[in-house]
């Protein structure tokens, strides 16, 4: 399968956000990812759902969702009417992730699983036939910018060949630190989602980075 290139929204320009997301629609991006934070299961907060419904009003591509918030299960309807198509949730607040997975597919959208850097993957191990997505957080979630994570090759080889060998169909997405240093390494590695925040907004030209990350071209910044 071709992997998807998901620009995170977090890096866009808020005064500008029409611009930014129709900049996203004409690239060769597949999906928008768009990150809610609370501020107490991360220590940030991000935006809610007047944001997401002006992003909805423009956006022509998938909206991928990806939860840092705490009681999820309280808003998945609210996240389907906002426009979510798929929708992620944290594996470290879900007490029944197991039902949680089924409130999101019964609301019609794909079911995704997001693990902390600290998370091993083999927790996923009885739930992963049913995951659309499980989201290997290659930062500590709460900011866009940080430091990639180098433990998350390995992370990505071990939920690969538990998804080979369960025969499921899930798709693995990473998110934090992604550009043109690492996307290649991460697909050969077995990733199928590179969530880019920094990397493509910060870029002198993000429709060609977006570019490149989709062409894998592998591009060292230097230090
Ligand atoms: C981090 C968010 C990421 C973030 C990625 O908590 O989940 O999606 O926006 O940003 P970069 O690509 O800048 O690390
Ligand atoms: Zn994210």
């Amino acid at each position: 399968m071709d992997h998807k290139i998901a620009p995170s929204i977090l890096a866009a320009d808020f005064a500008n956000i029409q611009r930014d997301v129709e900049m996203i629609n004409n690239s060769q991006a597949d999906w928008f990812h768009i990150d809610i934070m609370d501020g107490v299961f991360v220590p940030n907060i991000s935006f809610g759902f007047p944001v997401m419904e002006a992003i909805k009003k423009h956006a022509k591509k998938p909206m991928d969702v990806h939860l840092m918030i705490v009681n999820p299960d309280r808003y998945i309807s609210s996240f389907k009417n906002a426009g979510a198509d798929i929708l992620t949730v944290h594996y470290e607040v879900c007490d029944h992730l197991h039902r949680t997975i089924q409130a999101i597919k019964d609301e019609g959208m794909k079911a995704g699983v997001a693990l902390n850097p600290h998370t091993p993957v083999k927790l996923l191990k009885d739930v992963i036939q049913d995951l659309d997505l499980v989201c290997i957080m290659s930062v500590n979630p709460g900011f866009g910018g940080q430091k990639f994570i180098r433990n998350t090759f390995n992370k990505v080889k071990e939920l690969k060949a538990m998804i080979t060998e369960a025969e499921a169909s899930t798709l693995i997405e990473i998110d934090g630190g992604v550009g043109t240093d690492n996307a290649k390494l991460l697909v050969d590695c077995g990733a199928d989602v590179l969530v880019a925040g920094s990397s493509v907004f910060k870029a002198q030209d993000p429709i060609t980075t977006i570019a490149q990350l989709k062409k894998l071209e592998t591009i060292v910044k230097s230090v």
